[in-house]
């Protein structure tokens, strides 16, 4: 199976599998307890069917949009993610190449393993730095202070990671940052030989957001030990609200669910929110993004850039997502298998598919600009 043969997220998802250490694999797939709330995620889009009219003139679509104040020429993103450079030696780079090749936005994660003046120096395109809240406050001063200077151009706080979510495929591979790997974890990198070899031979492992701060010499560290000793449980709307006056410019939260939060969000002076539930990897058993979408737009949706990211497979999603009210969607495996099946030139052609499937959709809907859809297209079952 090569990158040609790739067709489709479910394509990339087993040419990503194959190449990969199944440690590796099984982080990106993986999710909280039993990944139910991953599943519906994607499921939820089909609670709903799209309702096309015809004869309208579509040979010339455009799918722009604004959001956060950045101009992106199509509604989807690339939404921050971890530890990228264990996906693909390029990492953060080749993302961010696809990302500015398609001129969309960029979430760099607090957790990349690259930094956020490399991203910036080698891509114009709009960049958003992907925050977590840490105990350490003169940290979270340090790390903002940073992002100012490197020219960030949209900040993000992720709220709905205040502890490490339960990812039990984790805790079978003993999956952890360097590496530390039971036994059966080591059988599995050993018949990855390939991964290995491009690993060791490219520039070394590093968290450069993180490792002025945090010594990572001692051993190691999993996701859930850096969620539960690093971030702080404490953290409340007061202390986002003077993130939010420090920043002073575009500020996000990711992971906002109720309504009552996206209000409060509003009050405390965020011009945007993400509905997610981090891909259904931190509280199982939580409402699908999707599903959760269409309340949050009408108590907010004229006040605040709703965005919403979790389970997006099709250009169909992205449309009946758009439909509901978000001004742009977010993506994170469907970019990150196509990272591990074949780096830049993956995340190019999966972008490249997402866009040719959005424009289709589109023209078959008979709507040449996004702001043309809206509910009136949408059927609920
Ligand atoms: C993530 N996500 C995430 N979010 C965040 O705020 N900071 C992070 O460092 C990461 N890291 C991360 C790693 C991996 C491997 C995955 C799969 C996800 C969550 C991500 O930004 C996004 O919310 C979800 O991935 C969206 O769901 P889908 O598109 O993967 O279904
Ligand atoms: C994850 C973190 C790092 O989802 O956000 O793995």
């Amino acid at each position: 199976m090569r990158l040609l043969d790739c067709h489709n997220f479910h394509d990339f998802r087993r040419l990503a599998k194959r190449r990969l250490p199944r440690p590796i694999f099984d982080y990106i797939d993986g999710a909280a307890d039993d990944e139910v709330t991953h599943h519906r995620n994607t499921q939820s889009f089909e609670r709903c069917d799209l309702v096309p009219n015809v004869l309208r003139g579509v040979e010339n679509v455009d799918l722009s949009v604004t959001v956060l104040g950045q101009k992106l020429a199509m509604p989807v993103y690339c939404s921050p993610t971890a530890l990228q450079r264990l996906f693909h030696h390029d990492g953060e780079i080749a993302v961010a190449a696809a990302a500015a090749k398609y001129g969309t936005m960029f979430g760099v994660s607090s957790l990349g393993t690259a930094s956020i003046e490399q991203v910036r120096r080698q891509f114009a395109g709009p960049q958003v730095y992907q925050f977590y809240f840490h105990k350490d406050r003169g940290l979270n001063r340090a790390m903002m202070q940073r992002a100012k200077s490197a020219g960030v151009d949209v900040m993000m706080l992720t709220v709905d990671s205040i502890t490490g979510g339960n990812r039990e495929r984790d805790l079978r591979t003993g999956f952890s940052i360097p590496f530390k790997l039971n036994l059966g974890g080591v059988m599995q990198f050993a018949i990855k030989p390939m991964w290995a070899i491009h690993y060791l031979r490219h520039e070394r492992f590093r968290l450069p957001q993180l490792d002025e701060h945090v010594d990572m010499s001692g051993g190691t560290m999993s996701i859930g030990r850096y969620f539960t000793e690093m971030l702080d449980p404490s953290m409340t709307w007061a202390d986002v609200a003077e993130m939010v006056r420090e920043w002073d410019g575009h500020f996000c939260l990711k992971g906002v669910m109720s309504v009552a939060d996206a209000k409060r969000a509003v009050e405390i002076g965020c011009t945007g929110i993400v509905v997610s539930n981090h891909g259904g990897r931190q509280l199982d058993g939580s409402r699908a993004s999707f599903d959760q979408l269409a309340e949050i737009v009408d108590a907010v949706g004229d006040r605040i850039d709703v965005i919403m990211d979790g389970g997006v497979q099709r250009g169909t999603h992205v449309l009946k997502a758009l439909s509901v009210g978000a001004r742009a969607v977010g993506i994170g495996r469907f970019y990150l298998y196509p990272l591990a099946a074949a780096g830049r030139e993956g995340v190019e052609r999966a972008l490249g598919l997402l866009r040719m499937e959005i424009e289709r959709a589109m023209k078959l809907m008979g709507c040449t600009s996004i702001d043309q859809l809206s509910r009136a297209n949408l059927r609920f079952r």
